[in-house]
């Protein structure tokens, strides 16, 4: 029995790999293997014999099958390890240079805007691109024979031969929003809605998609001389600049009543615009106070709450910040314009280090 157990307990400790376990396995504790028979001859003994025999010989199969599984993990062990080896990865390397993305001068302005607007107490909505022809229209006191569907040349979305559902529409301006944000929160409220809109034109100062903030602020005794203070700190930080001159000229929103377009002082030298300075007027928004009927489509009690709105075209005031003289160029994806125009990632815009580092 010694001679047997020392056999093979050399044999399995000498073994190179699985298949030879597996040799050794067979041969030994295997159907007719050398301790099997044995096992088999324990019925031809005394029971003396076999009283000692028997526990002897299940031992050293015991023994045998264990040994064989600790060979078996020790191997799989040395095999990993073998390709750890090989496998290894220099983690201390200096990373590789790759060229750094930019952000786009839309997103960047939108950010910009963001942050002087929430500096004033507002917070940003959202509201659908795909929207109904009620919030982009109706609600905002622009009935269907109205002239200003037609002015804006209004992107249709396809509707089935005997779809009753409401017309949807590419959203023509931000305005809807005003419409959800007072539904969704009441008065008072004062939010920034910032986001794309679409309408069909197509030339150097027009692309069907274009972007637009609309600002939105009600309480009880809102007046045009609060619109007026707000757009000029607007303009101010925005631009980065001391002292700005507004002009507001008397215009017509069917959303709003008195209506404005705010001109800013400026400029043009050499194509090199100015802010703030020289004798020309260039338009940058529309505004006014909120017509009644919105109010009412808002939810809103129009004997209770006044406020202001305004809308101003993003995509406009970026060319103008960071003198981009081809609207078209924003949505080329031309990476050489991108590197040239864009912006750190890392830089986020805010009031305290300036909105543009
Ligand atoms: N929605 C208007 C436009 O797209 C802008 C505007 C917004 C005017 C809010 C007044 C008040 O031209």
């Amino acid at each position: 029995m010694d001679d047997l157990k020392a056999k093979y307990l050399g044999l399995i400790s000498d073994a190179a790999d699985e298949a030879a376990l597996e040799d050794i396995r067979v041969t030994a504790v295997g159907k007719k293997g050398e301790i099997s028979l044995k096992m088999r001859e324990l019925g031809k003994m005394t029971p003396e014999e076999r009283q000692v025999a028997g526990p002897a010989l299940n031992a050293l199969k015991d023994e045998v099958n264990s040994a064989i599984a600790a060979k078996k993990a020790g191997l799989a062990d040395e095999a990993l390890n073998e390709r750890l080896k090989t496998e290894w990865l220099d983690v201390t390397l200096p990373g590789r240079g790759r060229p750094a993305g930019t952000i786009h001068p839309i997103s960047q302005v939108s950010q910009e805007v963001q942050a002087l607007f929430a500096d004033l107490g507002f917070s940003v909505a959202e509201g659908p691109q795909i929207e109904d022809d009620w919030h982009n229209f109706d609600a905002l006191n622009i009935p269907s024979h109205h002239p200003a569907r037609g002015e804006m040349d209004t992107f249709y979305m396809h509707r089935d031969e005997g779809d009753n559902r409401p017309p949807h529409v590419l959203r023509t301006h931000t305005s809807p929003v005003q419409i959800r944000s007072l539904l969704a929160n009441g008065a008072p409220i004062r939010v920034i809605c910032p986001g794309r809109v679409y309408r069909a034109d197509y030339d150097q100062t027009h692309t069907p998609m274009f972007h637009q903030v609309e600002g939105l602020a009600i309480d009880k005794d809102i007046s045009m001389a609060n619109l007026k203070w707000v757009l000029e700190e607007f303009v101010k930080a925005f631009f980065e600049v001391d002292d700005v001159e507004l002009r507001f000229r008397a215009s017509h929103f069917p959303f709003t009543e008195p209506s404005a377009e705010v001109d800013i002082r400026c400029s043009w030298d050499n194509g090199q615009l100015k802010v703030g300075e020289g004798d020309d007027w260039l338009e940058i928004l529309g505004s006014g106070m909120v017509h009644p009927k919105v109010l009412e489509a808002g939810g809103v009690d129009p004997s209770q709450w006044q406020g202001f709105a305004f809308g101003v075209g993003i995509d406009r005031i970026a060319m103008l910040k960071y003198g981009i003289p081809d609207l078209r160029a924003f949505f080329d994806s031309d990476l050489r314009w991108l590197r040239n125009y864009g912006f750190t990632a890392l830089d986020q815009p805010d009031l305290a280090s300036g909105l543009s580092r």
